[in-house]
C-alpha cells in the first residue's frame, strides 16, 4: 500500500500515546498519516488486532459522519496491514493553543449538538481535538474512542471533558466558553433535552468530586 501510494513525507505533526501523525504530499495532495504505532507491553498478536479495530473504527466513524455533513476529516485510504489512516490535511489550530477560542465556542455546540443527535460521541472532546481555521470554521479530529449508538451518559461525559479541557487551557475564559457552547448546544437539541443532559454532567462532575476526596 505505502509503496503504490507514492507519498513524499513533509514532517512529523504529533508523536502521541498510541499514534504518530505524519503531514504527507501525495499527488499534490496534502494529506495526515495517522499511524497507530505497534506497543511492546502488548503481545504481537493482541496488538495488532487492537491497532487494527481502532484503526477500522476510526475510519468508520469519520465516513459516517463526513457522509452526514459532519465537519471532520475526509478519509482518503486506509491501510489495515500497517494501521494507517490517510485523511485530508486541515489547515488550523488547536482550540486549546488559539488566541480567541471563545470566538468558536458557539459554533462548537451546535456541531456536537448535531453529531449527538445522531448518536455519536466523540469519547476524547478536548480542546486538543478541535481544530480551529480562518473566520469560524471548526474541525474535529482523533475519534479513536468515539462511539455509535450512544446514550444520555456517553454525551454528557464528552461535555464535561470538554469543561475540564477548557477550564485547564484557559480558566479565566472557560465560563464564558461553555456558556456560549452551550447556547449553540440548545439551538440545535432544544432546551429541554440540553437540560436533561447538564443534570447528567452534573452528577458526573458530583463523582469526580467523590473520586477525589475518596
Ligand atoms: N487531519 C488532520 N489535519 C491536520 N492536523 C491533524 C489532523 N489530524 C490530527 N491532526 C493534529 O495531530 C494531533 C494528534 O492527532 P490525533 O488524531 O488527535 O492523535 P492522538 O491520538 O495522538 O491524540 C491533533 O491534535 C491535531 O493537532
Ligand atoms: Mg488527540
Amino acid at each position: 500500500m505505502l509503496e503504490q501510494l507514492d507519498f513524499l513525507e513533509n514532517r512529523v505533526i504529533r508523536v502521541g500515546a498510541e499514534a504518530v501523525i505524519k503531514e504527507i504530499s501525495w499527488k499534490g495532495l496534502r494529506l495526515v498519516a495517522k499511524h497507530r504505532v505497534p506497543k511492546r507491553y502488548r503481545t504481537a498478536e493482541i496488538d495488532e488486532r487492537v491497532r487494527r479495530s481502532r484503526t477500522l473504527h476510526e475510519a468508520k466513524i469519520l465516513w459516517h459522519l463526513s457522509e452526514n455533513g459532519q465537519p471532520v476529516p475526509l478519509v482518503l485510504f486506509i491501510d489495515l496491514a500497517n494501521s494507517i489512516i490517510y485523511m485530508q490535511f486541515l489547515e488550523g489550530v488547536e482550540l486549546r493553543s488559539h488566541q480567541s477560542p471563545l470566538r468558536y465556542a458557539e459554533r462548537l455546540g451546535e456541531i456536537v449538538a448535531s453529531m449527538h443527535s445522531m448518536d455519536v460521541v466523540h469519547g476524547d472532546l478536548t480542546l486538543a481535538n478541535i481544530l480551529a481555521g480562518e473566520d469560524t470554521g471548526l474541525w474535529l479530529v482523533d475519534f479513536g474512542l468515539s462511539a455509535f449508538n450512544a446514550d444520555l451518559e456517553e454525551k454528557a461525559v464528552d461535555i464535561h471533558l470538554l469543561e475540564r479541557s477548557a477550564a485547564s487551557a484557559f480558566p479565566d475564559k472557560s465560563r464564558e466558553f461553555m456558556h456560549l457552547f452551550l447556547r449553540g448546544y440548545s439551538r440545535v437539541v432544544g432546551r429541554e433535552k440540553t437540560s436533561e443532559i447538564l443534570e447528567k454532567v452534573k452528577e458526573i462532575r458530583s463523582r469526580g468530586r467523590y473520586v477525589v476526596r475518596g
